[in-house]
């Protein structure tokens, strides 16, 4: 990622977080389920506070985008409980999609090939990251 493709995320992201993490996790997770209805039940029953997970994690992982490095372990690690939580390598693009398209949709006017581009670069740093040394 560049510098500038840092700054897109940092931005983009806190306009979004400013709206509403509830509302933002379930746009995102309506999408999942609606284009991907097998993934529903790899997650329990009641999502109650689900999104705050997902949320909670990339506000870390994109504040600390600058020395990405220092959270390769906690990264590989959480990649590793994905593969108990029966998730697979093809689920990543399914995630991601349902990210940018939550994304677009909560950026409206401010969505553009830039701001795509940083997203597109940010998630799959993050998701080589946590694969790494996974099979599945
Ligand atoms: C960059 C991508 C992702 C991030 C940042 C992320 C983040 C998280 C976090 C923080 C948790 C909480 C538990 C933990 O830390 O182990 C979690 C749980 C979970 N994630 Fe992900 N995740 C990602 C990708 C995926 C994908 C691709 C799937 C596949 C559908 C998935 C499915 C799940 C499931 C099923 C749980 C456990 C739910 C539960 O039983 O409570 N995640 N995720």
């Amino acid at each position: 990622m560049t510098t500038e493709q840092i700054h897109i995320v940092r931005k983009t992201w806190r306009k979004l977080m400013a709206i509403d993490q509830a509302i933002i996790g379930d746009l995102f997770y309506s999408k999942l389920f609606a284009d991907h209805p097998e993934l529903r039940r790899l997650f329990p029953k009641d999502m109650g506070q689900q999104y705050l997970k997902l949320t909670d994690m990339l506000t870390s992982i994109i504040a600390g985008l600058n020395n990405f490095s220092s959270y390769s372990d906690e990264l590989r690690a959480m990649g590793k409980r994905h593969v108990n939580y029966g998730v697979k390598y093809h689920h990543y693009n399914m995630v991601g999609d349902a990210l940018l398209w939550t994304l677009q949709k909560g950026l409206g006017h401010e969505w553009n090939d830039d701001t795509e581009q940083a997203w597109a670069a940010c998630y799959n740093t993050l998701v080589e990251v946590m694969t790494e040394g996974v099979h599945v």
